[in-house]
């Protein structure tokens, strides 16, 4: 027996895509100097997130179980957010709700995604036996619902809207989007990983809606990329389907605990929003200034780039500046994003590496 031929043809080619593929590179990223290519957030202070993780260590005894479905992370998020228990579910990362979803709702149905987007919605919907099936953004880069609601067929069972989106950088207007939940009578999930840094957020309001799934995470605004912690907001039945399937200890104690003590410190990582969009407008003025290049205006913590000058591509943008120690994030095979990179909003130090790396990479291809 060949091991592959247990494999199912449409599992097969989604993973056959990625099998060897990076793991043993990325193994060694974190060495590298900047890293600028997940879009972590490190403008969060390094000793404030230090304390909180002492104290949430201090408070949990990791011979034991943590409380099951990231239940005392659930009751912090619930009073923060505002709603009952039911509404709220919390994972390992918003990656694991966006698995749930798939294995649940979408099963070997068809996902939607709105393209350009982030990658993840389409692995999972493949590896769980479902087809993608895509639409596309305008050239603005914004979504239009009529374009969205007119892809939809009997097959659809789950659309996929990240807002802002990963990797252009904007916000879909919130009436566009809500049209899509009011209109096409499937399940939404609008992942807003990034919505701390843009100007507004349906999370609130998810519950009024029975199809509308909200994810949120704190790997970006709140730094704690490395802890894996998210969480869905949504109507209770939309959550009890996806917790009934969710393994029971995937939400760790520690991660548990600093998410309650994040919370309880909400005014002071405020402020490390507000100063993550001081430092993209920053990095914005400074990419202005760079000959061959078109930065995106962006409601997130990176911006898109688009190479146009020389004969230089964003494949050879990115190992130019690999090469001089900066990690970013070449996102050209996407489409309509041809020779875009995606670089991460970082401290200034890194941002200013970043924009000289990137003049001369661009000089070296004129
Ligand atoms: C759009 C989007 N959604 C979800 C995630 C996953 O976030 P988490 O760290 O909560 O799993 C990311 C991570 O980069 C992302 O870009």
């Amino acid at each position: 027996m060949n091991v592959s031929d247990l494999i199912e043809d449409g599992v097969k080619e989604i993973l056959g895509a990625r099998k060897g593929r990076q793991f043993y590179e990325r193994l060694s990223e974190p060495e590298r100097a900047v890293r600028m290519n997940l879009n972590e957030n490190m403008l969060v202070d390094r000793s404030f997130s230090s304390t909180i993780l002492m104290e949430a260590s201090e408070n949990t005894d990791a011979r034991r179980y943590p409380v099951v479905k990231g239940g005392l992370a659930l009751k912090a998020i619930s009073e923060n957010v505002g709603l009952w228990e039911d509404e709220v579910m919390v994972g390992n990362g918003s990656d694991e709700i966006l698995d749930l979803v798939a294995k649940v709702f979408v099963g070997r149905g068809e996902g939607l995604v709105v393209d350009p987007t982030f990658e993840m919605y389409r692995f999972y919907v493949g590896l769980a036996g479902g087809r993608t099936k895509q639409v596309l953004i305008s050239k603005n880069f914004e979504m239009e619902a009529d374009d969205v609601l007119s892809a939809v067929n009997e097959r659809t069972k789950v659309i996929f809207i990240c807002s802002p989106n990963n990797p252009t950088g904007k916000q879909f207007s919130k009436d566009e989007v809500l049209r899509v939940v009011e209109e096409s009578d499937r399940l939404i999930v609008l992942d807003e990983a990034y919505v701390d840094f843009a100007p507004y957020s349906l999370a609130r309001e998810a519950t009024k809606y029975h199809n509308l799934l909200v994810l949120r995470t704190f790997s970006k605004a709140f730094g704690l990329a490395g802890l894996r912690i998210g969480y869905g907001v949504g109507s209770s039945e939309i959550i009890e389907w996806l917790r009934a399937a969710q393994s029971p200890f995937s939400v760790n104690s520690v991660a548990q605990g600093a998410c309650r003590l994040v919370l309880e410190n909400r005014r002071v990582y405020d402020s490390f929003v507000k100063k993550t969009i001081e430092e993209r407008r920053y990095l914005m003025a400074e990419l202005e200034m760079v000959n061959g290049i078109k930065p995106f205006e962006s409601d997130a913590n990176f911006i898109l780039i688009k190479v146009i000058g020389g004969d230089v591509t964003s494949e050879d943008v990115c190992k130019r500046l690999r090469s001089a120690g900066i990690e970013v994030r070449d996102r050209g095979n996407l489409p309509m994003l041809k020779n875009c990179l995606r670089v991460t909003v970082a401290e200034r130090e890194s941002n200013l590496k970043f924009v000289k790396e990137l003049e001369k990479a661009m000089k070296g291809s004129s």
